[in-house]
């Protein structure tokens, strides 16, 4: 906490979001680039080291005081019981941080829940201008190319300082012809909010408590009223329906796979590769088309990942490789390669050198460094020993119906073709099973395990029980051919 970080930030969130039409979620709990959007504002206040950090809850509260909680303990949740308007809302965070024991001296920041692209950094220029002008209030404001929907700032023809917000629905001609828009981003002098916050009427087209109003009522009782303009009016976008949130998922986006590019990592399609704001990198990983990188997601030198791979709190070594892949919570080790179409599915441990191939499905399971599992195979609750080889079309009978059984494979043993190992079962270290074996009881180190049937050959089978057939036709000629020979 420095001299000048802010008494407390106020995120506003009781509102509805009708406009996203979710039974599901109230609108601040969508998610966004990997976390929700009250996430996205909370960080972003966070980085202001705020002594308090307040967020109001109303519509569907329970949820997000859970989310709260869970994401950001220390966040103070205060309840605004009636959905009245914004002035309300802030009112209720300072009754909550009264009752908290916070003092009022010094910066307030208010903003609201829905505008995922705003940064510390934005905030702060904001603090900072409020804290050096000596304004009673400074509100952050855009000029937009659409400003219907959003309060019009009006400026003093003469001087041109901020005057008053007046909102859309409550506008005139000439007001609604102002392209500059309140974003709902403020500092307050915390005493002058509670005081303005006390005289704030509902004579309005929505007969709301406006917190908007807050700003001529300083104004008029002589306080200063300050205003920044934010360099690129998409920061401070507000999202109120799901075509919104694309568009926000789109643009921060760009701004994630951008920072990787400028760090070191070439994307080969920024339009398709998607990042989560957790996801870290090392210089010269290569990240290939339509690609999704989730969580704690972590690309290490050199490594290369994609096309079409989605990887959720993943860590990829450095110059592994992984292709057409889907993974969640697989820690693929230096230089291993994964894929194309590999699914690790929850706690896989791919080893340096190893090779996870194609059609694989891996669970729960541990492969040694440079063992390899390239084909069609299922390991679910497996330790795979180092250098050892799985053969093709391999499953692990892993579930009795009621519990998970270990299978253990040693180092550089040879599983062949087509086996089903019946878990919980062994097989030593440089053991051997032979193709298409059912291995169900331990395999000693060094041993060949064999299960299956003996083969017969009944002779003449084909043309005494499939006479006229192009088989029959095909073995006749080749048994005549031999005869001939
Ligand atoms: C508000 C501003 C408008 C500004 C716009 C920027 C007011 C009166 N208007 O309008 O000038 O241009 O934001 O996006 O403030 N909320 C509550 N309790 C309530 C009502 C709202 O907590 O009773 C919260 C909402 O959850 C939301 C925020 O306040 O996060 C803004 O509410 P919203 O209804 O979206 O306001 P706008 O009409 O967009
Ligand atoms: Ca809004």
């Amino acid at each position: 906490m420095s001299a000048n970080s802010p008494a407390a930030v106020v995120v506003l969130a009781a509102g509805e979001g009708s406009r996203m039409k979710s039974k599901a979620l109230p609108k601040v709990l969508h998610p966004v680039c990997g976390r929700s959007l009250l996430g996205h504002v909370v960080s972003a206040a966070q980085e202001l080291a705020p002594r308090r950090l307040v967020v109001v809850v109303g519509h569907q509260r329970a949820l997000v005081e859970e989310h709260l909680a869970q994401s950001y303990p220390g966040v103070l949740a205060a309840v605004q019981r009636d959905q009245n308007g914004t002035g309300s809302a802030a009112r209720s965070a300072l009754d909550a941080l009264a009752a908290d024991g916070t003092a009022l001296d010094g910066t307030v920041i208010v903003t609201t829940g829905d505008t995922p692209l705003l940064t510390g950094a934005t905030l702060r220029a904001l603090a900072e201008r409020h804290a050096v002008e000596g304004n009673g209030v400074t509100v952050l404001t855009a000029e937009v190319p659409d400003p219907t929907g959003y309060g019009r700032i009006l400026r003093d023809a003469v001087g041109g300082a901020v005057t008053a917000i007046v909102e859309h629905k409550d506008a005139d001609d000439a007001q609604r012809a102002i392209t500059e828009i309140n974003s709902g981003v403020y500092a307050f002098e915390g005493k002058l909010l509670a005081e303005a916050l006390g005289r704030l009427g509902t004579d309005n087209a929505q007969g709301e408590e406006y917190l908007t109003d807050t700003l001529a009522i300083l104004r008029t009782s002589g306080h200063r009223v300050g205003a920044v303009v934010a360099e690129d009016f998409r920061d401070i976008l507000g999202i109120n329906d799901r075509v919104q949130l694309a568009e926000a998922r789109r643009l921060l986006n760009a701004r994630l796979v951008e920072r990787a590019m400028r760090e070191g990592v070439t994307v080969v399609d920024p339009a398709t590769t998607w990042f989560d704001v957790e996801v870290t990198y090392r210089p010269d990983a290569v990240v290939l088309p339509n690609t999704q990188l989730h969580g704690a997601t972590h690309l290490g030198e050199g490594c290369e990942v994609g096309p079409n791979c989605t990887l959720t709190d993943t860590v990829v070594g450095a110059g592994a490789h992984v292709s057409n892949t889907t993974a969640d919570r697989a820690e693929i080790a230096e230089g291993a390669t994964v894929g194309p179409y590999a699914y690790l599915r929850g706690g896989v441990r791919v080893g340096a050198k190893a090779k996870v191939g194609t059609f694989v499905e891996i669970k729960k399971s541990q492969i040694g460094a440079g063992a390899k599992v390239p084909h069609l195979s299922y390991l679910g609750d497996a330790e795979v020993g180092e250098g050892a080889n799985i053969g093709a079309a391999t499953v692990t009978a892993n579930w009795d119906g009621v519990n998970k059984n270990r299978t253990v494979i040693g180092a550089h043993a040879r599983i062949g073709v087509d086996n089903m190992l019946v878990a919980p079962v062994t097989v030593g270290d440089g053991a051997y099973t032979a193709g298409g074996s059912v291995i169900s009881q331990d395999v000693p180190a060094g041993a060949l395990g064999v299960s299956r049937a003996p083969q017969r050959n009944i002779e003449g089978w084909v043309a005494r029980k499939r006479p006229g057939t192009v088989s029959a036709q095909a073995a006749a000629d080749a048994l005549g051919g031999a005869a001939e020979a």
